[in-house]
This record gives C-alpha cells, sequence and structure tokens, in this order.
C-alpha cells in the first residue's frame, strides 16, 4: 500500500513540475508569432514572402540570427532591415530566428 502511496506521489510531483513547462512553452511560441506578425508585411505570413524580398520561412536560425546581429550593428548594409532589427534584443532575434526556422518553405 506504502508503495502505491509513493507512486502516486510521484505521478502527481511530475504533472505539477510539467504543467509550467509546457504553459511556458506556449507562451514563447506566442511571442515568437506575435513578434513575427511585424515582418509579415514585407516577408510574407510566417516569412513566406510573395514580393521581392527575402523567404524567411525554413531560413537556417544561426544565418538569422547573424543577419539580424549585422543588420543592427550596421555591418550588413539594408534599406530598410537596419532600422527593423534595432527594436529587438538577441534574445528575440532567437526567437524568431527558432520560429522561422520552423516554417516550411
Ligand atoms: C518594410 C519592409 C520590411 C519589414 C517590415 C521587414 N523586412 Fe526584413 N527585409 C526587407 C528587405 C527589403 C530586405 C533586404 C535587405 C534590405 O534592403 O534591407 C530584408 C531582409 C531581411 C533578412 C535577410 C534575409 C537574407 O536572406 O539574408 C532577414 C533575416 C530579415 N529581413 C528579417 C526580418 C524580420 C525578422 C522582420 C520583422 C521583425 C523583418 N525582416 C521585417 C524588408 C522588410
Amino acid at each position: 500500500m506504502k508503495m502505491i502511496k509513493q507512486q502516486i506521489l510521484a505521478i502527481v510531483c511530475a504533472i505539477g513540475v510539467m504543467l509550467p513547462i509546457a504553459g511556458a512553452q506556449a507562451e514563447t511560441d506566442k511571442h515568437a508569432r506575435n513578434l513575427s506578425a511585424s515582418c509579415a508585411a514585407c516577408h510574407g505570413t510566417s516569412g513566406h514572402s510573395v514580393g521581392g524580398t527575402p523567404v524567411l520561412a525554413g531560413m537556417d536560425k544561426e544565418l538569422f540570427v547573424a543577419q539580424m546581429q549585422a543588420f543592427k550593428s550596421g555591418a550588413r548594409p539594408a534599406t530598410v532591415m537596419h532600422q527593423h532589427a534595432k527594436g529587438y534584443t538577441d534574445e528575440e532575434f532567437e526567437l524568431l530566428g527558432a520560429f522561422f526556422a520552423a516554417q516550411k518553405r
């Protein structure tokens, strides 16, 4: 009987630990999607550009973050992206990079 009690306790604890993590992940995804919405005007929904702007969907995350940092620092000359990149933190570049990398081309 004691054994079963301990197992139940372990399961309850595991669920208690897992729920907040799942919630935090959902929040992170939502934040990334919200951030990406301001890119949609030029890069299309979820990075599926239909105009002349580069397609972001399926872009390698490391490459994405490097490009955003280069725009921000001015290392990569741009027409508009240097302005956009200034509004985001490195953490947000990471979030956006993961979001766009996860989109199918
Ligand atoms: C006003 C239109 C516009 C908006 C809004 C915009 N971009 Fe861009 N983006 C461009 C253009 C144009 C380029 C090509 C470089 C340049 O001239 O600035 C570009 C290039 C890029 C590149 C380089 C792609 C490559 O293949 O090297 C990345 C990454 C990028 N944008 C990410 C973003 C993200 C992330 C957002 C939203 C936070 C965003 N852009 C919002 C117009 C836009």
